[in-house]
């Protein structure tokens, strides 16, 4: 890969990811091992340093070209959680954005590739690439998403009312009047590393986040931490009112009509609604830190 251009290079993991199996990332004849750093590690170097380099600080082979770039994992800050604001994910949020990917941008979904153990062992090494695993707690309170959220079905009333929804809180200053992405702060629009921002825009309908109603609902909720995607969990507490902007703005992706649906991947619209299968084998089998100056392990119970 070393004499590939970064172009050839994209193109070569993309197939490797949408391939469906058979690609470099899983060794069959290697037994399936309990999640374990040292495991994460080689799997990290193998599939994932191309775009987000060996040291996870998003310089990888493959990176020049991509917009938006591949995350720097070093800086600890991650869009998409079901945590408050400023606050790091759960170990489940980063199995789901590995398994699932970030569906609109060049991160792929690997969950063809690699099994759920190799994601959780992917998730022990990810926590050692930044220094806020080590010095904070993560705390069941930060989390937003209750056990048994439940969608209100959308109904034209709903829409109606997140519409106006959308505009008292403000979603158009950024996403534009008809959620195009082109509000009047758009242009403007800054991420936390000081690269331009690109704001969202709901007619195209893919969501890096997942675009299942719940999807939608964690995004808003808990803000996209990094970017200047701010948490409505504090300005919009109820739970009919969320509901009705989740309506609302899944509604906008319907606006281009089948012909650019049928014109997309189907997996990218697959609604992801179930983040569980991914989040049982953490909390029973993390291993313990090394002794390099970590901290308590979290509490398996708490599945993280
Ligand atoms: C083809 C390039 C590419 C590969 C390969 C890749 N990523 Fe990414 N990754 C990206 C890009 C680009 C983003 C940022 C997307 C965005 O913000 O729109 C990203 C974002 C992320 C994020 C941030 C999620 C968040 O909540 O902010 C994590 C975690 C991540 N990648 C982990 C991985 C892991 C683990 C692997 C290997 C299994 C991997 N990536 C492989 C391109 C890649
Ligand atoms: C200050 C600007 C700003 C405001 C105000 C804002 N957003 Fe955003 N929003 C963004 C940006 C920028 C992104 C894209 C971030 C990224 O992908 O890195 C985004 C992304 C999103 C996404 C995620 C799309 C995905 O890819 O998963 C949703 C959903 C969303 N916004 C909903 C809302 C709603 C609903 C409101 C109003 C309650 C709102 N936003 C207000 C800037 C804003």
């Amino acid at each position: 890969m070393a004499s590939c251009r970064p172009f050839a290079a994209v193109v070569a993991l993309l197939l490797c990811a949408c391939s469906g199996g058979g690609g470099v990332v899983v060794d069959p004849s290697r037994p399936e091992t309990a999640p374990d750093i040292a495991e994460g590690r080689r799997l990290f170097l193998a599939t994932c340093a191309g775009c987000h380099g060996a040291r996870g600080d998003g310089s990888g082979e493959a990176a020049e070209g991509l917009f938006p770039p591949p995350r720097n994992l070093t800086r600890g800050e991650f869009r998409f959680r079901s945590t408050a604001s400023g606050t790091l994910p759960t170990r489940a949020d980063l199995q789901r954005s590995i398994a699932l990917g970030l569906p609109g941008s060049a991160m792929p979904g690997w969950r063809e590739q690699l099994s759920e153990n190799q994601i959780a062992s992917l998730v022990l090494f990810l926590e050692t690439l930044s220094p806020r695993f080590a010095e904070e707690q993560r705390l069941p309170e930060d989390v937003l998403l209750p056990a048994d959220i439940s969608p209100v079905a959308a109904t034209p009333a709903l829409i109606t009312q997140g519409k106006a929804l959308y505009v008292k809180m403000g979603c158009g200053e950024c996403h534009g009047a008809e959620g195009r992405g082109d509000g009047k702060a758009a242009a403007e629009a800054k991420n936390s590393d000081g690269t331009h921002s690109h704001v969202f825009d709901f007619t195209y309908g893919i969501y890096k986040g997942g675009s299942s109603p719940i999807d939608v609902y964690r995004t808003f909720v808990t803000g996209l931490d990094g970017a200047p995607m701010p948490s409505f969990d504090q300005s919009l507490p109820g739970e009919q009112d969320r509901w009705a902007l989740v309506a609302y703005v899944l509604s906008l992706g319907r606006s281009r009509g089948v012909a650019f649906y049928l014109s997309e991947r189907p997996t990218w619209r697959e609604p992801m609604t179930d983040p569980a299968p991914y989040t049982p084998k953490l909390g029973a089998a993390a291993p313990a830190r090394p002794a390099t100056g970590s901290p308590a392990e979290t509490p398996a119970a708490e599945g993280w």
